[in-house]
């Protein structure tokens, strides 16, 4: 009887040990849920200071980049009150060296990169003949090839490895092209068919220990919109606006659940069904919203170039979108229908 009793305790701690080390393993379908490596770009405001913050939380080792220094150095001790460690490197992903830096950083630190988030982007909202060509050259600088930069650094770290795992953020733009965000559209549609070209590469040569996910948001309420250069006039917002909660946790999820493609929320996933079905009339109807949201609806605003050459003011991880539309609607409304008369 007491030896039964004893057995129990020792199969439990074996049970235990064996789970935790099965936890540890890296290899195909079991990438770690803590103590991750975790490099990620973007990460002094929205989605990237969301996702930063949770992976924190897990306990995986933090490598932050963005362009402004205070706000990453900011983020680097909240990570690590949270039980992370954290690491800012202050980079322009559009510079390959800085973005090879990156890398080195991560590596003489850690001694491994476990996870890579290209999540850094900028956009510009205008008709495309009067947006400067500068504004859209930058778009492509950071949006293409700085995801351009940061995955081939990862995945030559990855295949040294054996492991790893790519996450770049596209947006549903990346598959369906929105009126006033043309060049927008096309760097995200890059960033798609890169992901599925290296997909089937690491396919192709049976690399099954390197995973890489593209992940496409819907619009979501972060500083990326009054940040963004603006060149309708007006200040831009639109319909059904996710909150950035959403997003974050689904990149947060993508770490430990890769997959190839994913759309977040549900106006993500129908918008690629109707993409798929009837593309002409998804566009059609894209910019018909586009047009209302951009220039229609919204009260007049300056123009300018946002933070497409120079870092912009707003930081945090809510953009105020939908306090503003909210605040808008309700000075637009008439008086009697405000006072619910
Ligand atoms: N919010 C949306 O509606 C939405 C929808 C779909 C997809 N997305 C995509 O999601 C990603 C994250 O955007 P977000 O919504 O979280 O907006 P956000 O708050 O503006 O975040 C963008 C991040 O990118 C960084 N960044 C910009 N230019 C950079 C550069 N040259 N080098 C390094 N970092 C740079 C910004 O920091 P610094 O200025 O400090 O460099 C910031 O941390 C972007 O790729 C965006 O295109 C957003």
């Amino acid at each position: 009887m007491a030896s039964r009793a004893m057995k129990f305790p020792v199969l439990l701690a074996l049970f235990f040990v064996l789970g935790s080390l099965c936890g540890c393993a890296h290899g195909p379908g079991a990438p770690a849920t803590s103590g991750r490596v975790v490099v990620l770009t973007g990460a002094s405001s929205g989605f990237g200071r969301g996702v930063a913050l949770q992976l924190a939380s897990r306990g995986d080792r933090l490598v932050l980049a963005a362009r402004r220094t205070e706000l990453l150095e900011s983020l680097t001790r909240e990570c690590e009150q949270r039980g992370g460690r954290a690491v800012a490197v202050t980079t322009d992903v559009a510079d390959a060296a800085q973005v090879a830096r990156l890398a080195e950083v991560a590596r003489r630190e850690f001694g491994r990169i476990d996870v890579w988030i290209n999540n850094a982007g900028v956009g510009a909202i205008g008709r495309f003949d009067e947006t400067p060509l500068r504004d859209h050259d930058r778009i492509i600088d950071v949006n293409v090839k700085g995801v351009i930069h940061g995955s081939h650094v990862a995945l030559r770290q990855f295949r040294q490895q054996g492991h790893g795992v790519l996450i770049n953020v596209s947006s549903v733009t990346g598959r369906t092209a929105f009126a006033y965000q043309a060049s927008y559209s096309a760097s995200k549609h890059a960033v798609r068919a890169l992901g599925a070209a290296i997909h089937e590469e690491l396919r192709a040569n049976g690399e099954r220990g390197i995973e890489i996910c593209t992940i496409f948001p819907y619009a979501a309420d972060t500083p990326w919109w009054p940040n963004a250069a603006n060149y309708t006039g007006q200040s831009p917002r639109m319909i059904l606006i996710d909150p950035p909660g959403k997003v974050i946790a689904a990149i947060v999820r993508a770490t430990t659940h890769p997959r190839r493609e994913i759309s977040v929320g549900w106006k993500a996933k129908v918008l690629h069904v109707f993409q798929r079905v009837t593309p002409t009339l998804t566009e059609w109807a894209g910019g018909k919203i586009a047009h209302d949201q951009f220039v229609i609806e919204p009260p007049p605003a300056p123009t300018g170039s946002g933070n497409l050459h120079e870092p912009g003011p707003i930081g945090g991880i809510d953009g105020g979108v939908r306090e503003k539309i909210k605040f808008e609607d309700a000075a637009r409304e008439p008086d009697g229908l405000r006072d619910g008369g």
